[in-house]
């Protein structure tokens, strides 16, 4: 069945989710910025981090205050504090009972303690913005969640149904319920699960998608391989650069040519090169077959530092459905 909808942001939710430095937050932004050039309006949520997306921008680090970042391109970094705060007067809109109830610092000290319940809240935020409305239309059209690196995200995930089952009754008991729906919802929700293709990342994020499967009843939409190097050389011209190496090494063994050594080095850097390429399509290989979920690639890029310009590239790669080699 083929399909001219780009599945990879279609949804209005979309949750990136992968272990520390794997590119969660370069995807993430490179995701809205491909949504707001479409022409959607988006939220790039963040948990609490140390900001880097304002910068690129030209603005700022954001804060737990919603910004418009580009055209289009809202971005918020929220705190538990401020999205328990945001979160509780937006949804019991009980101004008394929060102040009661929150602003009381034994009670505060007390929430502190109970597990997941900042994060709840910081996902409680997100999931609130995903439904908001303005002049009776969707405030976003999507809200891109930049998922906190804690066991690969697996915890956020966890948390609507963890509450739900610890907590008897009482309104956090509904809004996790509407969540644990929200993100086991294929139509609304797109869960990515990003990898870098190395032996270690492949079998832990193929683990985790099991997990996912197996103690969350949630099927990610798919896994996306960041920073895969391009082919650079054909298969014959890989066969040539070998046999042009083997010569070489032969000669060079007999006569001591400076120039015939660099000439060999050159070869065997560019040989280097295609070994990782290939070791890197085993991994692809692998995570297609054992996953049985699509496998988006992403390629590396250059860039000393990945700059508004370089994550338009990574944008454009994002709206064609990643690169096929
Ligand atoms: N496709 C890519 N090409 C080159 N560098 C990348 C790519 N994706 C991520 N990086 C770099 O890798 C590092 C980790 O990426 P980041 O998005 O911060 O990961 P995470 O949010 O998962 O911790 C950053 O320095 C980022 O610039
Ligand atoms: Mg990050």
């Amino acid at each position: 069945m083929s399909t001219s909808r780009n599945r990879l942001l279609d949804h209005r939710f979309i949750i990136n989710t992968g272990k520390g430095g794997v590119g969660k937050t370069t995807l993430s932004v490179a995701m809205a910025m491909a949504m707001a050039r479409a022409g959607r309006r988006v939220l790039l949520f963040q948990f609490n981090v140390h900001d880097r997306v304002g910068p690129i921008f030209g603005k700022p680090p954001v804060g737990p205050e919603i910004v418009e970042l580009a055209p289009r391109l809202f971005a918020v970094n929220t705190t538990p504090p401020d999205a328990m705060r945001e979160y509780v007067l937006m949804t019991l809109r009980v101004r008394l009972l929060y102040r009661a109830v929150f602003e009381n610092r034994t009670v505060a000290r007390f929430l502190r303690m109970i597990p997941g319940l900042p994060e709840l809240v910081m996902l409680g935020k997100a999931y609130y913005h995903e439904g908001e409305s303005a002049d009776g239309r969707p405030r976003f059209d999507a809200v891109i969640l930049d998922a906190p690196a804690t066991g690969h995200g697996m915890f956020l995930l966890q948390i609507p149904r963890v509450i739900s089952d610890a907590v008897a009754d009482g309104p956090m008991v509904g809004e996790a319920h509407r969540m644990a729906e929200l993100l086991r919802d294929r139509q609304r929700t797109r869960i990515n699960l990003i990898t870098l293709t190395e032996e270690m990342p492949v079998n832990e994020t193929l683990e985790y998608q099991r997990r996912l499967r197996e103690e969350l009843d949630i099927e990610p939409g798919g896994i996306i391989a960041n920073s895969v190097y391009p082919t650079p050389f054909s298969a014959t011209e890989v066969r040539q650069l070998r046999d042009l190496r083997d010569t070489l090494r032969i000669r060079t063994n007999n006569n001591h040519d400076s120039g015939e050594r660099d000439l060999s080095s050159m070869l065997e850097a560019a040989l280097f090169r295609d070994a990782r390429c290939a070791m890197q399509k085993g991994y692809l290989d692998r995570l297609e077959q054992e996953s049985g979920a699509p496998v988006i690639r992403i390629h590396h890029r250059f860039e000393p530092t990945l700059d508004a310009a370089a994550l338009e590239f990574i944008a454009t790669e994002l709206s064609s459905g990643g690169s096929t080699s």
